[in-house]
């Protein structure tokens, strides 16, 4: 498992969407670190799957041509990205959700920008520079450099998706069934999971993970809202990398706490009483002592 230095809380407090760069790539130094990550077995992904990540420098001839590896605006200044490549397989982007923001986090300890590009950003340059295998596809990426202020149309970006917000608790966690919130005081260390839950980034910032706690043991049940329709069935992908992203959020925490446990993906039988369709992802059950 990958280690962080600082507590996996505060970086992912510390974590937020960076969209505008210093114009450079990152230093030789910091790209040896990253590329010792990278090869090195770094997670136990609760979807299993195969995931692989290169760093990938713009080439200054690039620059002139504004087709290839654009972000249609959305990104300035990097010269550097990380790419990931994942292989085809049931849970493939919750797989890939996961291993990513893993390294996202990573990258946030070592105090580089970093912004998740699931749509922004040139599919077929970016491809071809990460030479996929025919099984493979590149489901997304993020620059990877040093902040620069952001520049005030990445301002206008964070307040169109409303980017600092975030749900309420109980909106999105509920205890036993689809419609009792869940009581933040009743839950000694696992609050502190769900909060990093709550925090975590999610294509724009729709926030589709509902989680539903049962006891003796404690176990949590991991559900995506399908409320935004039209969202969903332009970009039906997305909602399951935020999926990914949000068991790596809890899974790191509960492991930071020494809550033992293990993943589970086995649907629970409740009646959904709630207003908007869930589809059931994963489950965490705490260990039994
Ligand atoms: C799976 C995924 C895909 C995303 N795709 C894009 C994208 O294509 N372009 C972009 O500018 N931001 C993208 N984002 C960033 C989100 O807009 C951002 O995480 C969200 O607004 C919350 O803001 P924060 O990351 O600063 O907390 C994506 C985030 C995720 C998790």
């Amino acid at each position: 498992m990958l280690e962080y230095q600082k507590s996996i809380q505060d970086i992912i407090k510390e974590r937020t969407s960076w969209r505008t760069f210093e114009d450079k790539p990152i230093s030789d130094n910091e790209r040896q670190e990253i590329e010792k990550l990278l090869t090195s077995t770094f997670e136990f992904n609760p979807f299993g799957g195969k995931n692989r990540f290169k760093l990938f420098d713009i080439p200054l001839e690039a620059k002139s041509s504004k087709q290839s590896y654009g972000t249609y605006g959305f990104i300035r200044g990097a010269q550097t990205y990380l790419l990931g490549a994942c292989e085809r397989s049931t849970y493939d982007f919750e797989s890939f959700g996961y291993s990513m923001e893993i390294l996202i986090l990573k990258l946030t300890e070592f105090n580089l920008g970093t912004c998740w590009l699931g749509g922004t950003f040139d599919q077929s340059s970016f491809s071809q520079a990460m030479q996929l295998e025919p099984n493979e596809f590149l489901p997304a990426i993020t620059p990877v450099g040093y902040k620069k202020s952001r520049r005030i149309k990445e301002m206008i970006i964070r307040t169109a998706i409303h980017a600092k917000k975030r749900f309420s608790w109980d909106h999105l966690f509920f205890c036993s069934d689809f419609t009792t919130p869940l009581n933040p005081e009743e839950l000694d260390l696992y609050t502190y999971a769900l909060e990093m839950v709550r925090l975590a980034p999610s294509a724009r910032n729709l926030q589709p993970w509902r989680i539903i706690m049962q006891n003796d043991p404690p176990i949590f049940h991991f559900y995506s809202s399908q409320l935004d329709g039209s969202f969903i069935a332009r970009h039906p992908n997305f909602h399951r990398m935020d999926l990914g992203i949000a068991v790596a959020h809890f899974d790191l925490t509960v492991r930071e706490l020494h809550l033992s446990g293990y993943w589970v993906i086995d649907e629970p039988h409740f009646s959904d009483n709630s207003e908007n369709p869930l589809q059931y992802v994963i489950s965490w059950q705490a260990a039994e002592i």
